[in-house]
């Protein structure tokens, strides 16, 4: 009698976890700048073998300071993630260099391209900041957007916008940031932005008094998910949050997991955390946040059943 409520109990309380379980996974999304990334750091193992660890800790990390002209390197280290990868493999999305001077830059997303996270590139484009030639653009580094798919996430629709922020210009370029937002969401048809990367925005680039400046900080529609006190630099004379994620849409922010944006380490990446509602082990069925109150009539069962099943033992 005893052995069959133990059975129960056990049973009951698996399918309770199942149900809870999903909610804990999330999708999570990094921002890395490598800075001079090309044939140098691709020839070194070391740097290699730390990058790909780096980046398969992320379902999306953007990385940006791709230097090197011929296309060569980063290929190198997406074959190099692909070879590291047992369980995801790698797509990789780049833009056109972009930079004012023979000193180019492109940027990348690196994203699971073959997993349960079902990450699929819906479109991309360049920013159009106005014409180098007469000297009208905006941008040192144009920004690249990249409008994403992401089937089990709690949103599912959302655009990621790659910039590296021209330190010297920081607070001009951070100034008309919010056309770019505008831009995406008209192209995109999509509420939920979050422009990421290295805005430069701190210390000596972003001068306190420069703040009220700039629309996407004051307005409350954008959200900054790394704080001013967070340093995102390397070295340790800097304290400065040069790396940023600036997110706009209502339910998009709900979806980030509280907490979650932080810079990892002073070697690492800023990163951030969505909810995702993840497979289960019973069949192919998808469990989204709607089943919430099944969880909690479980929790509510459990809790009976084992009530009743010590009330049992002590009789
Ligand atoms: C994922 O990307 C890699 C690298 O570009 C490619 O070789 C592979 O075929 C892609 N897999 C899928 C399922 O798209
Ligand atoms: C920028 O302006 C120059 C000079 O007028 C012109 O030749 C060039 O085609 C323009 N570029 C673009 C992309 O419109």
């Amino acid at each position: 009698m005893d052995r069959r409520w133990i059975h129960t109990v056990c049973y009951i309380l698996a399918l309770f976890l199942s149900v809870l379980l999903p909610s804990v996974s999330s999708l999570r999304i990094g921002a890395f700048n490598v800075r001079v990334f090309g044939k140098s750091k691709a020839s070194k193992p070391d740097v290699m073998n730390t990058l790909s660890k780096i980046i398969r800790r992320y379902d999306i990390i953007l990385i940006q300071e791709i230097r090197d002209s011929k296309g060569t390197a980063i290929q190198q280290l997406l074959d190099k993630v692909n070879r590291d990868s047992k369980t995801y493999s790698y797509g990789m999305i780049i833009s056109d260099r972009v930079g004012r001077t023979n000193s180019k830059e492109q940027y990348a997303f690196f994203y699971r391209n073959k997993s349960a996270d079902g990450i699929e590139i819906v479109s991309s484009y360049m920013y159009d900041d106005g014409n180098e030639t007469l000297g009208n653009d905006v941008f040192e580094r144009e920004p690249f957007l990249v409008k994403f798919h992401v089937k089990p996430a709690v949103v599912k629709t959302f655009a990621l916008g790659a910039i590296h922020v021209k330190p010297e210009q920081a607070v001009e370029e951070l100034t008309k940031l919010g056309d770019v937002f505008t831009d995406a969401k008209s192209k995109f048809k999509t509420e939920n932005v979050i422009i990421l990367g290295d805005l430069n925005a701190d210390c000596s680039y972003v001068p306190k008094k420069d703040w009220p400046k700039i629309p996407v900080r004051n307005d409350p529609a954008y959200h900054w998910l790394i704080g001013d006190e967070v340093d995102t630099t390397v070295k340790d004379s800097t304290d400065c949050a040069y790396d940023r994620f600036i997110l706009t849409g209502t339910k998009f922010y709900e979806a980030v997991i509280r907490k979650s944006a932080l810079e990892v380490s002073d070697h690492y990446p800023i990163e951030l955390e969505l909810s995702v509602v993840m497979p289960t082990n019973f069949g192919s069925n998808q469990i989204n946040f709607d089943d919430k109150p099944v969880s909690l009539l479980l929790l509510i069962v459990v809790g009976i059943l084992g009530a009743i099943f010590l009330q049992r033992r002590h009789n």
